[in-house]
């Protein structure tokens, strides 16, 4: 460390910070304010606790103009994010959340792009019984948004089962113990009395009053497949099995997603690996590494809060002394590695366990009915007869785990009557898309995603049958705004929401996302997306090399630069 001080950035402390330091351990009015009948919502104060007990207050933007005409409040919903650690639920649980969500919410589920489960639309008269339903199958909605560590993401991996089962284990361990240990959501949902003689506060041990400058995000990938995108985190882990054991995890830290239009201050980066640990020591080094966060993060200026902000300021090099000084120990020297792609495999495989896992292609993430396509109802089925588990996918997709070969046929019958198909009529571009939720319930949408990215997929697949690229997998994403839930800044090819009908156009990320992409065109719309990729995808379809990937192919070819680090996103 030499002598070198390490201290936050200075500046008064932002709006949340006050909001937090003021909650009692995010109690604030919650209690209370979920039971005003006068209005639908709750103030914005308390929204922001709200976020840490796994929910926001949103309103449907499609009926925000007419509303206001009529003077009526905004039409206030909750959106609501079950957490399960590396995305794996039971059959039972899977029925609880799709009751819960025809009973209480808008009668669709959507799977996440961090493998958790949103809900939309729940009144604030439901929300309480909802919560409850969820705890009562052993879920839990807490610490799934807010400035606190969130779902630990683990691949699911279904062909190595003994190595996934191990790192699973650990990444439920993980998540865990970096909850947060405040009795407020106890409290405030499930009921649960004070205890007599308990202490009038809670109490943090890591966390502390203030808990993070912004959310914490790890996940843990297994080689060959990124598909958690693990340098998308703020702590990334990389499994190293050596002779078919897992022997521990190489590290990276500082990565992160969201930028804000227009201000170069803000950019996306990825996690730099820094060494490596044994599996025993990974708790106690995911732990060092929050409270470095905790005590150097930005509490100032929220959109330079995340810890890639921290470990960019203070230097890379510098946040590893100033680890392995709080660990007393050091990192070994990072292992070797090597990831294909960071999408899904589709389809059945044999587990080494002789047990099967069909990986089925849910568009976007969104489970509902749609009219010649029965996708919940099937599930629905699925999960009645199921006796294995399900698996979400860090791509929006669905794992039908662990099904013994007598059940395989069952799931089968019930795959084709409801049309569950793999995906094949698709193209492989359409198999390697994601986008987020954005219109109508996300507050902060500037564009259209989930609903549109369908559509222009459609056109994009013309291009690529054309081209005779229809088995090539290139990801492609899109988010409504430049915050990135669905990682964009990781695809080959991505479009960021900029306003109604107009998209900033990426290009360039590595097909196993370890290279984040660049601008190609600001502000453009259908027409001139199109445009573009006709001429560039005819291009790729002629010039490209043997196995050169879509990402690698813009960039030998002078389309876009490299970008090699975050600091170089906007150059
Ligand atoms: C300032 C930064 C961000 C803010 C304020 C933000 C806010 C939100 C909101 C309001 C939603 C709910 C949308 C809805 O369901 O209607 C959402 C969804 C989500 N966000 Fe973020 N987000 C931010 C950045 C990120 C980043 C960088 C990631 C991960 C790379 C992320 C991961 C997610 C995920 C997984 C969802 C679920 C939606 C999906 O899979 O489509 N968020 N975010
Ligand atoms: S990327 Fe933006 S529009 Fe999409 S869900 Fe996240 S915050 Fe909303």
């Amino acid at each position: 460390m030499g002598n070198q001080i390490l201290k936050a950035p200075d500046g008064p402390p932002s709006d949340v910070e006050r909001i937090k330091a003021d909650s009692n351990y995010l109690h604030g009015t919650l209690k209370e304010v979920m039971l005003d009948p006068i209005s639908a919502g709750i103030p914005d104060d308390d929204n922001r606790l709200m976020k840490h007990h796994g929910s926001y207050l949103q309103d449907d933007r499609d009926l925000r103009n007419e509303r206001q005409k009529q003077k009526l409040e905004p039409a206030y919903q909750f959106m609501l994010r079950v957490r399960a650690p590396g995305g794996v639920v039971t059959p039972e649980q899977w029925l609880v959340l799709d009751e819960l969500a025809e009973k209480n919410a808008n009668g669709t589920i959507k799977l996440t792009t961090r493998q958790s489960f949103q809900m939309h639309g729940i009144l604030k008269w439901n929300m309480k019984e909802t919560i409850q339903e969820i705890d009562k199958s052993l879920l839990t909605t807490l610490a799934a948004c807010g400035d606190v560590n969130r779902n630990v993401m683990c691949n699911p991996n279904p062909d190595q089962s003994e190595i996934h089962a191990e790192v699973y284990e650990w990444a439920k361990y993980l998540s865990d113990y970096l909850l947060p240990r405040t009795r407020a959501y106890h409290e405030i949902w499930l009921d649960e009395e004070k205890v007599a003689g308990t202490p009038e506060i809670d109490e943090e041990p890591m966390y502390g009053a203030l808990y993070l400058p912004r959310k914490f995000k790890i996940g843990i990938a297994v080689p060959p497949s990124n598909d958690i995108d693990v340098f998308s985190q703020d702590l990334g882990l990389i499994a190293i099995v050596e002779n078919g054991k897992l022997i521990g995890f190489n590290v990276a830290i500082g990565g992160g997603m969201g930028m804000s239009h227009g201000d170069k201050a803000t950019y996306p980066q990825i996690a730099r690996v820094i060494g490596f640990c044994t599996p025993e020591k990974v708790v106690e080094l995911a732990e060092k590494t929050i409270t470095i966060q905790r005590d150097y993060g930005n509490r100032s200026v929220r959109k330079n809060a995340r810890f890639k902000y921290t470990v960019d300021r203070l230097g890379i090099e510098t946040v590893k002394a100033e680890l392995e000084n709080r660990l007393g120990w050091s990192l070994e020297d990072a292992k070797p590695y090597h990831f294909d792609h960071n999408g899904d495999r589709y389809g059945w495989v044999k587990g080494v366990g002789g047990k099967w896992h069909y990986t089925l292609f849910v568009q976007n993430g969104r489970v509902a009915d749609f009219s010649e396509y029965k996708l919940k109802t099937g599930l629905h089925e699925i999960a009645k007869v199921h006796s294995g588990d399900f698996r979400l996918t860090a791509n929006q997709n669905l794992i039908i785990g662990n099904v013994s070969s007598q059940k395989k046929k069952k799931i089968n019958e019930l795959m084709e009557q409801y049309g569950l198909s793999d995906g094949k009529h698709h193209t492989a571009l359409r198999r390697s898309s994601m986008a987020c939720v954005a219109l109508p319930t996300c507050g902060l949408a500037m564009a259209e995603s989930e609903r549109y990215l369908p559509v222009l997929m459609e056109k994009i697949e013309d291009i690529v049958n054309v081209n005779g690229l229809r088995d090539k997998e290139i990801t492609i994403r899109m988010t409504g705004c430049p915050n990135g839930c669905a990682r964009p800044a990781l695809a080959e090819i991505a479009f960021v929401g900029k306003a109604v009908g107009r998209y900033n156009m990426y290009l360039g990320a590595a097909h196993d996302g370890s290279r984040l992409n660049k601008m190609y065109r600001e502000n453009i719309g259908e027409e001139e997306i199109l445009k573009e990729l006709s001429v560039i995808l005819s291009r790729y379809a002629k010039e490209r090399q043997e196995g050169e990937h879509f990402g690698d192919f813009v960039i030998s070819k002078g389309i876009v630069k490299a970008t090699t680090d975050g600091t170089n996103f906007h150059e």
